[in-house]
């Protein structure tokens, strides 16, 4: 069954689904991990693609930007095309000193100044956390654990509009990473029942921007990440 945003016959996707917010890379990704990949839906520009990675099956989709758009992707892979986890490999502002440039996240919980999780059970806090078993395979999966954090990020409704002094205050209570999807992508995993987990490769440091890294750092360390991400996804 087709959905509105997924043309995506039931049995297209597989188990496991890689989630970057950026079409153009879920192609690339698509391209880089397998060579059979074949697309399955592409409805707004959003690729579906399914292939295998040392013969297990694997797809990626991209999510869009955002908690809302995340959200349609993410539930009808769980709710249609039963996938039981999905892993964003996104980007994230770091905001902690040591969350450089290159660097990579993985968010062990995600808070948010979004309403989003707040219909889930009235009068609940939701607490978006990540899934164990596929947190741990990521972390002893990482090349280099010298740039690799865990740790909580924040998922925020607005791009353009961090005060400073939020910030601060978020990295003195361990926030690592400002991005804008994860709290989403945890709470709906919750609610089907299934699992996920964000990998992001640290874009910038908003408190620090001499933090910057070379275009081929940069692509060497998002290597990192994907690697990661492909190790939660076949665990
Ligand atoms: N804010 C929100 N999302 C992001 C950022 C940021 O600074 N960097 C990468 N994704």
């Amino acid at each position: 069954m087709a959905t509105p945003h997924n043309t995506a016959e039931p049995g297209d996707f597989a188990p496991a689904v890689l989630m970057p917010g950026d079409p153009q890379r879920a192609r690339r990704i698509a391209e880089l991990l397998m060579p059979d990949a074949r697309e399955v839906t592409s409805v707004r520009g959003i690729g579906g693609y399914t292939g295998t990675v040392g013969g297990k099956p694997l797809s990626v989709m991209a999510s869009g930007m955002g908690l809302p758009s995340l959200a349609i992707y993410a539930t009808e892979l769980f709710k249609f095309y039963d996938v039981q986890r999905i892993i964003r490999v996104g980007t994230t502002g770091g905001i902690a000193p040591e969350a450089k440039a290159g660097h990579v996240i993985i968010a062990l919980g995600a808070h948010t100044d979004s309403n989003f999780n707040d219909s889930i059970l009235p009068g609940v806090r939701f607490s978006a956390v990540a899934s164990w078993n596929l947190l741990k395979a990521a972390a002893d999966a990482a090349p280099d654990p010298s740039i690799l954090h865990v740790a909580p990020v924040i998922s925020r409704d607005h791009f353009y509009d961090n005060p400073p002094e939020q910030i601060e205050v978020l990295a003195r209570l361990g926030v690592m990473g400002i991005e804008m999807e994860t709290a989403a992508l945890y709470s709906i995993a919750a609610r089907y029942g299934r699992e996920a987990l964000s990998v992001m490769t640290v874009s910038d440091n908003l408190i620090d921007p001499s933090n910057d890294m070379s275009a081929e750092e940069r692509e060497r360390n998002f290597a990192s990440a994907l690697e990661i991400a492909v190790a939660a996804a076949l665990c």
